[in-house]
């Protein structure tokens, strides 16, 4: 039985989407029982590069997270609004809901996953952090076992980009951006992107998930890269050092032998000697580099931005609740009622 998709958002994640789905071949065997069922955008008669019929598409977004129809919401809007209220919407409506959205995550992820436990539904966000790199799942997952002492990530791609290129060719700042929005990495509004304000969505999203808490924005200090010149760059390199901006999130102890921790979440321009992992990290790739206890150093690297990567998290998250949901239908569970612990591979 196919399972039904209902996108919301046709932009440059969307159509990543859609272009997966429509080419199952070679991919994991349940992507053939994937439907896009129905697309919302905000206009239908813009110029799209995918094909898509007709009847697929409307512009009524709440007409798909209300539709009984719909299995898994997948919500790409990028933005505050109508995103949250459609998220909470479908989840309202017992849909399962996949979101690219870390700007909704980082401000109403309290709100959306209390409803979504109220609702027993799914939330996944893989790719609300890092593009293409799998790093949500293997700390909810993977890692869980382990105290996270720190998360350290380069987990803007557009600044990355600019960065780099600033320290390769001693570009202008404002062209190198103007490259990073054609190419598609820049958010819409870029300041989210220079200022760094994307970048402390993510690790407040992070931090969450590894310290186990709740993350407001305003415990995040933030300062983006507008202030980074050439000189710096140069300077820096004089000495042995690039510049990066990174998003920190790390426990530390209290001065004055207190025995109690802080939390320290930050994210700004940072000198990195040349021969650390994360300064050979360039153009629009992201890393995370977490530090756990006891498994100590782990890094996860790749494409943190543009259609492709952002979309191959999309659909891994998609498949991972149509495995699960697929899984309930056929009983393939613990003697006790639990799905196996890799319902993909158990599908497959
Ligand atoms: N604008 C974001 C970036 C897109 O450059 O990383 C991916 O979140």
């Amino acid at each position: 039985m196919a399972f039904k998709i209902g996108l919301l958002g046709l932009g440059t994640v969307g159509t990543g989407t859609v272009q997966i789905l429509a080419d199952p071949a070679q991919r994991h065997p349940l992507v053939q029982e994937l439907e896009l069922y129905r697309v919302g955008v905000r206009t239908l008669d813009k110029p799209r590069s995918v094909e898509l019929p007709a009847t697929c598409l409307t512009t009524d977004l709440a007409s798909i997270v209300t539709d009984p129809s719909v299995d898994i919401v997948v919500e790409v809007l990028g933005g505050l609004e109508p995103a949250r209220t459609l998220i909470l919407q479908a989840i309202a409506h017992g849909k399962h809901v996949v979101t690219a959205n870390k700007a909704v995550i980082a401000r109403y992820g309290e709100e959306i996953f209390t409803a979504a436990a109220q609702s027993g539904v799914y939330v996944l966000l893989e790719a609300a952090v890092g593009g293409g790199i799998p790093v949500i799942e293997p700390l909810k997952q993977s890692l869980c076992g382990n105290r996270i002492q720190a998360i350290i990530g380069i987990v803007n791609g557009t600044t990355n980009y600019i960065l780099t290129r600033m320290q390769r060719e001693g570009g202008d700042f404002s062209e190198i951006l103007a490259d990073a929005q054609q190419l598609g990495y820049a958010e819409a509004d870029p300041s989210a992107d220079v200022d760094g304000l994307d970048a402390a969505d993510k690790i407040a999203i992070l931090a969450s998930l590894g310290f186990g808490g709740r993350i407001k924005l305003s415990d995040v200090y933030c300062e983006g890269i507008r202030q980074v010149s050439a000189a710096d760059i140069t300077y820096a390199e004089k000495f042995g050092f690039v510049i990066k901006l990174l998003a920190i999130a790390r426990r530390e102890p209290l001065p004055l032998g207190i025995d109690l921790e802080q939390l320290q979440i930050r994210v700004h321009p940072t000198l990195i000697p040349h021969p650390h992992p994360l300064a050979n990290v360039n153009d629009v790739y992201n890393a995370i580099l977490i530090e756990g206890d006891p498994v100590g150093q782990v890094m996860f690297y790749g494409r943190g931005a543009g259609a492709g990567p952002t979309a191959s998290a999309v659909v891994a998250d998609v498949l991972n609740i149509a495995a699960l949901l697929q899984v309930g239908r056929s009983g393939l569970t613990h003697t006790d009622g639990t799905p196996l612990l890799d319902p993909l591979l158990a599908c497959s």
